[in-house]
C-alpha cells in the first residue's frame, strides 16, 4: 500500500487507452470514491460517466461551447482544426468521469468542508482506478470553467465541475516528477515568546524553526 502511494503518478489523457474498467471494476472504483471523509453525510459531489459514444456526443458539446464561447470574447472563430480537437477531447480515453462538487447549505459544514471532501473522492477515485492496474488523469482544462459545458453537463446552481477524470490502460509509465522537499512544506509548531502561534512556517523572533523536523 504504502510502495504504491509512494509511486503514484498520474498518465496523461492522450496516452490512456483501452481496455477501460468493466462494470465491476467501476462499480468498485466509485464505491471507493464515496467512502471518503464526509462531515454530516452530505456527499456533497456526485459522478458523470462517459464512455463509448457518449464521449463523441459530448465532444459536439464542447465544439459548440468553444465556438460559442469565441464569439462572446469577440475573437475569431475556432479554427476547423481546433474544434476537431474538441470533437475527440474525451475519446482520448476509454473513460471519463466528470467529477461534480455540489454545496449544500448546511450549518457547521463550510462550502471548503464540502469542497475538500469532493477532492477526496476525485483522488480517491484515481486511487482506486490506480489500484485495479489503470492510469488517471484530474484534469479541468478550459471545459470545466465553461457556463455552456456545464449547462450541457445538466449541473444544478449549486454545483461546479471539480475535473474530469480520464482512466483507461496506461501506455507507457510516466517519468517521475519532482516533489516539493518536505523541508519546504512541514514544520513543527514551537510556542512563540508571549503567546501560541503558528505562522505557517516564517520565522518569528527566532522562535519558530523550519527544518523538516530534525530538530
Ligand atoms: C483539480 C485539478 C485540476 C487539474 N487540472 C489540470 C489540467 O487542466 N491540466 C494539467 O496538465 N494538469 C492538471 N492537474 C494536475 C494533474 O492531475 C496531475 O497532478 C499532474 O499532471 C501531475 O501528475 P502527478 O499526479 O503524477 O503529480 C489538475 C489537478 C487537479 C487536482
Amino acid at each position: 500500500m504504502l510502495d504504491f502511494l509512494l509511486q503514484r503518478r498520474s498518465v496523461k489523457a492522450a496516452e490512456l487507452t483501452a481496455p477501460g474498467p468493466d462494470a465491476a471494476q467501476l462499480q468498485l472504483m466509485l464505491t471507493a470514491a464515496s467512502r471518503v471523509p464526509d462531515h454530516k453525510k452530505l456527499a456533497p459531489w456526485r459522478f458523470i460517466l462517459f464512455d463509448g459514444d457518449a464521449r463523441a456526443e459530448f465532444g459536439e458539446v464542447l465544439a459548440d461551447a468553444c465556438a460559442a464561447e469565441a464569439g462572446m470574447r469577440g475573437e475569431d472563430a475556432p479554427s476547423p482544426i481546433r474544434l476537431q480537437t474538441e470533437r475527440g477531447r474525451f475519446l482520448r480515453a476509454p473513460l471519463v468521469v466528470a467529477l461534480i462538487s455540489r454545496i449544500i447549505v448546511k450549518p457547521g459544514v463550510p462550502e471548503l468542508e464540502q469542497i475538500l471532501s469532493c477532492g477526496a473522492a476525485g483522488q480517491t477515485l484515481c486511487l482506486a482506478a490506480n489500484a485495479l492496474g489503470f492510469g488517471t488523469n484530474w484534469i479541468t482544462e478550459w471545459y470545466a470553467y465553461s457556463s455552456q459545458v456545464a449547462s450541457g453537463l445538466g449541473l444544478a446552481q449549486n454545483e461546479t465541475v471539480a475535473g474530469f477524470i480520464y482512466i483507461g490502460t496506461p501506455v507507457k509509465r510516466q517519468p517521475d516528477r519532482d516533489r516539493p522537499p518536505l523541508a519546504s512544506i512541514v514544520s513543527h509548531w514551537h510556542k512563540q515568546n508571549g503567546g501560541h502561534k503558528q505562522n505557517g512556517g516564517h520565522k518569528q523572533n527566532g522562535g519558530h524553526k523550519q527544518n523538516g523536523g530534525r530538530e
